[in-house]
């Protein structure tokens, strides 16, 4: 049990600063937060400088424009597309279909599942993924997902960074249309996988999965408040009137086009991605450090045989100005894992010398 207060989600500085008797301007890099480290497009900042005039009339109620752009971007159409404020008003919609029912939610992952059920009255069943590779048993979820109305699967996985196989996850689902149950898979994170790892494909046959996403990591927009979630057209509808009017932003809304446009943004994030994130965990591992195959922007690595020396290590970090995220709050991982963003060279470089200083006999 830890004595320490650990804020709920990454990205939170100030008060961990506070809580290591760190001066509030301590320098820190933050790998805490899971986002876009390139920063949001160069040209976001002049086009919400010129969209003052957007904010005199109300966002569109139907998202138009915004859900034709998502359907063109993911070759879907328009009716299976429903625009949220952030990818965390679809999860917490998703809980609202099955409100007073049964979940499972396949953990460690993203703590906002359950909270979500807990929070429209669903009882909340958990599986563990497995070992120190965080791998999923197929039949035991299975069996699992037998017993629910909906369950929670993240892919690539906060905060582990594991994709589930694309055929276990058609395994799944062919199990759970029999038993009636809804598949929501967050692929918040899906843009920064290797390939084409996201499930559109799958939606075509699938009318009980629903799919996640959120521009906030990828573009590095927190404040903005942008997701959306893909499901069958019927699905969409009863998922559509739960959701508070004009729920979106103008100004959001009208981004939605322009972001999903911007292919400069995604090259320059592949590229970035293509030398990173082969690179920092290796050389993470090679330091002796346990860290699982990742397909995300992000990895977990080990922080030492217990909690304390994972708390010790997180305290070592920080006094370097490199903030990690703590995984209490995380069941399965419960404070002795560290996850820690891919950001660009220098700081990356700065994170491993770290390492390798904290391995030095
Ligand atoms: C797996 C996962 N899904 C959804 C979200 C929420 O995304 P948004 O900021 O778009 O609401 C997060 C945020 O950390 C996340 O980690």
């Amino acid at each position: 049990m830890s004595r320490i207060y650990w804020p709920p989600h990454g990205g939170r500085v100030a008060p961990l600063l506070a809580r290591f008797d760190l001066s509030a301007d301590h320098p820190v890099t933050d790998f805490s937060a899971n986002l876009n480290p390139l920063g949001p497009p160069t040209w976001l900042t002049d086009w919400l400088a010129g969209a003052g005039e957007r904010l005199t009339r109300y966002p569109d109620p139907d998202d138009d424009r915004a859900r034709r752009a998502i359907a063109d971007h993911e070759g879907l159409a328009p009716e299976q597309v429903l625009l949220t404020n952030g990818g965390i008003e679809a999860i917490y919609l998703a809980a609202a279909l099955h409100a007073g029912g049964q979940a499972l939610v396949i953990e460690p992952t993203f703590s906002e599942y359950a909270l979500a059920c807990r929070h429209h009255g669903l009882d909340v069943a958990t599986l563990a993924l497995r070992g120190e590779a965080f791998a999923l048993e197929v039949e035991a979820a299975e069996r699992a997902l037998a017993r629910v109305d909906v369950a929670f699967l993240c892919r690539p996985n906060n905060p582990t960074g594991t994709l589930v196989a694309r055929v276990d996850i058609a395994r799944l689902l062919a199990r759970s249309r029999e038993t009636g149950t809804t598949l929501v898979v967050d692929e918040a994170f899906v843009d920064f996988t290797e390939g084409d790892e996201r499930l559109n494909a799958l939606l075509a046959e699938a009318p009980n999965l629903l799919l996640l996403r959120s521009l906030t990591k990828w573009f590095d927009v927190p404040g903005l408040r942008l997701g959306y979630l893909l499901g069958a057209p019927a699905t969409v509808r009863r998922l559509a009137v739960r959701q508070m009017p004009w729920s979106v932003n103008a100004l959001a809304q009208a981004l939605v086009a322009p972001l999903l446009a911007d292919h400069d943004y995604l090259a320059r994030t592949r590229a970035w991605l293509a030398t990173v994130r082969p690179a920092v965990p290796e050389a993470a591992r090679s330091l002796g450090f346990t860290v699982p195959a990742t397909q995300a922007n992000f990895f977990l690595l080990r922080g030492g045989r217990n909690v304390a020396e994972a708390e010790t290590l997180f305290a070592f970090l920080l006094h370097r100005g490199l903030l990690a995220r703590h995984t209490h709050g995380f069941p399965g991982l419960d404070g002795a894992w560290l996850r820690l963003a891919l950001r660009e060279g220098h700081d990356n470089a700065r994170l491993l010398e770290a390492l390798a200083e904290w391995r030095r006999p």
